[in-house]
């Protein structure tokens, strides 16, 4: 992955010239889907896609329950494009490799990033299967912006730009407009939706018994993802509204082995109600959005 500025510029702008060639729309939404939600890519009209190894700069998914393509089409009659499998840090990449979709997506002109994943739940009152409208994070990855898990700068070079801390506590990185919108949305449609704060793990390996009693002090939920983006989109302006699909609870009396195979079939039982959420979301927000559209390189 490249190091200066203008190299990272020129390798988003070369898959961007990529996708734009294969698919002429200018996207509005970008959406990641996380670990056993790949379902709802089946209800995307898709007008066209490419697997991740066709892409330049772009990773490979390897996690389990990750596909590795890239879907451009329609939801809602909205044109969007879906990640169908991210990368996570546990498979050894970088935050730079993470979230350089996000600058592709930013590139490309999206409006906002819709993000999903699977978490394990911490709050006692939690349920498998519940959804939560992630509204603050903790980054316990073990690295921070753009930091080097590879060597990567803090920064990359030749921005301008001082490596000094760009968030402030006041700060959120979820969008309010878009996080009320989802709530009236849920609220409409019967969805139960509620609140809470996403702790993200380097893993791989699920929580410890100790490291789950430290964690249900923290927050309300566990996983393994979704802050590298987040703190991207923060980086470029993008507005960001992300979902978690909670898929196995902790029992402080009865702490159980989790597997990956039970994480993806709770996710993949709690898709609908994602689907729904997000394809009215979409309809809703070309319908009310007060979100500034971002200019398109193309239009
Ligand atoms: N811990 C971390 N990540 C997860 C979990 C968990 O329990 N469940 C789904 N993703």
């Amino acid at each position: 992955m490249n190091r200066s500025a203008d190299q990272l510029a020129a390798a988003v702008a070369e898959t961007a010239a990529l996708i734009r060639a294969g698919w002429a729309e200018r996207p509005r939404a970008a959406i990641i889907l996380g670990t056993g939600l790949g379902s709802l890519a089946e209800h995307i009209a898709i007008e066209a896609e490419w697997n991740y190894r066709d892409l330049p700069h772009f990773a490979r998914s390897t996690a389990d329950g990750h596909r590795g393509r890239l879907l451009a089409g329609r939801l809602a009659d909205v044109p969007i494009l879906a990640m169908d499998g991210r990368f996570h840090a546990y498979e050894g990449y970088s935050f730079l490799q993470i979230t350089f979709p996000i600058r592709v997506f930013a590139e490309l002109g999206v409006s906002f990033l819709i993000l999903s994943n699977a978490s394990g739940g911490l709050n006692p009152s939690l349920r498998s299967g519940d959804m939560l409208l992630i509204d603050d994070q903790i980054n316990l990855m073990g690295a921070g912006g753009w930091s080097a898990i590879g060597g990567l700068p803090v920064r990359p070079e030749g921005t301008g730009k001082s490596a000094h801390p760009t968030a402030t506590v006041s700060r959120s990185f979820y969008d309010p407009w878009l996080m009320s919108l989802a709530e009236r949305i849920a609220s409409d449609q019967d969805i139960p939706l509620r609140r809470g704060i996403y702790i993200a793990m380097l893993g791989p390996n699920y929580e410890t018994r100790a490291e789950y009693h430290w964690l249900r002090t923290l927050g309300d939920v566990v996983g393994m993802s979704t802050v590298p983006e987040v703190l991207a989109a923060g980086e470029l302006g993008l507005p960001v509204i992300a979902f978690s699909m909670v898929t196995n609870v902790f029992r402080s009396d009865d702490v159980q082995q989790t597997t990956s195979g039970e994480v993806i079939h709770a996710a993949l039982n709690a898709e609908p109600n994602l689907r729904q959420l997000v394809t009215r979301l979409l309809m809703e927000w070309t319908s009310n959005s007060p979100l500034v559209p971002r200019p398109s390189p193309h239009s």
